[in-house]
């Protein structure tokens, strides 16, 4: 299949959507921008878009896709059940990364929510995704746009890789501002709870509605044999290198990180999750992402993909402290590692 490759970013000419909205119109998918990772989208009123969807990414198809809107206007379209605390929410996050589930209308597609009564609907925070929904008319029903277990996309060039040839359009924008993906939470049950954390965190949204719940198995590695979120229990953000996460303090975790080098004869590359580059002999692979949560959060898709690109077969990571602020990319590196930690 022909790729039509755009290349767009926030302050150009928009119109040029025009053409990637009639794709979308002709029951096609398209990659876009969002600013979590990039998404790979369809009509929700298109379910043959839908099964192109699964089939580009190789997504099993029990694995609901979320709802992206661009006003609050299309809610009336998706259900009659955004309760008092999802409005709380939306209020206040929207547009933005987090995910609200509630029970969803008949008439939405069963393709859209792999078979549940309820959907995942969020309001993106990315001009142009707002604006390619906004001229479709219509939601756009959207999972990461990588490949099925590989690692999500915040670097554009990294759609190329994964989807060239596969669907019929790709939107190459900047690279994505917050670089993990949205927080889920369910809002069907009493008391809502978090299924996957992310950029908002549970403090964050304690402050507008309330205690909630986080999900079992989140921080733990309990893999439920039904998890809350059917997403949760598939092999996740892999690299082909194996990925191992170093827990503890700056000093603990160096002398780790070099005692495992020393015994290992294969092809290391190490990642900090502080800017402590200095500490490590010039000669190994050692590379940064940064000294806060937030640099690290943007940085490390990119950089499990760039280990592929070297052949790396070990990846040592640098974790963070469990706190609130760091759950999402922990719950990430947990699941990227198969919950291997040193
Ligand atoms: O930031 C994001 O959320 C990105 C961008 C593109 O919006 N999207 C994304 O989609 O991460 P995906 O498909 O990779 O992850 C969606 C997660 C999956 O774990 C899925 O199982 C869960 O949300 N999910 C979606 N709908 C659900 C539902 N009705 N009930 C429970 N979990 C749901
Ligand atoms: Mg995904």
């Amino acid at each position: 299949m022909k790729t039509k490759i755009f290349h767009i970013v926030e302050n150009d000419n928009l119109d040029q959507l025009n053409e990637a909205v009639t794709l979308l119109e002709n029951d096609e998918v398209v990659a876009f921008p969002t600013e979590t990772v990039y998404g790979l989208g369809a009509s929700i009123d298109s379910e043959e878009a839908i099964d192109k969807i699964f089939k580009a990414k190789g997504r099993p198809n029990d694995n609901p896709l979320i709802v992206h809107i661009s006003s609050l206007e299309m809610l009336d379209s998706l259900t009659d059940n955004f309760n008092y605390k999802a409005k709380k929410l939306a209020e206040a996050f929207w547009p933005g990364p987090i995910t609200l589930i509630v029970e969803k209308k008949d008439k939405v597609s069963n393709k859209v929510s792999a078979g549940l009564s309820t959907i995942g609907i969020r309001m993106p925070n990315n001009k142009i995704a707002l604006e390619l929904i906004k001229r479709l008319k219509t939601p756009i029903a959207a999972p990461s746009a990588n490949l099925s277990g590989k690692p999500s996309i915040t670097d554009p060039k990294y759609l190329i890789e994964d989807l060239d040839k596969k669907v019929a359009g790709l939107i190459l924008s900047d690279n994505s501002e917050i670089g993990i993906e949205s927080t889920v939470i369910n809002m069907s049950t009493p008391t809502p709870i978090i299924l996957r954390p992310g950029y908002i965190t549970k403090e964050d949204i304690e402050k507008v509605i309330g205690p909630v719940e986080l999900s079992k198995g989140i921080t733990t590695g309990e893999n439920p044999e039904k998890p809350a979120s059917p997403g949760m229990k598939y092999k996740h953000y892999s690299p082909n290198a194996q990925v191992i996460l170093v827990g503890g303090s700056k000093e603990e975790t160096r002398s780790k990180i070099l005692n495992y080098i020393e015994n290992n004869n294969k092809n290391i590359k190490v990642l900090l999750s502080r800017n402590s580059k200095e500490d490590y002999p010039e000669y190994l692979n050692v590379e940064s992402l940064g000294n806060s949560v937030e640099e690290f959060s943007k940085n490390i898709y990119s950089a499990l993909r760039q280990a592929d690109k070297e052949n790396i077969d070990i990846l040592l990571i640098e974790s963070l402290e469990i706190k609130d602020r760091t759950l999402a990319v922990i719950d990430r590196l947990l699941h990227a590692s198969n919950y291997t930690v040193i």
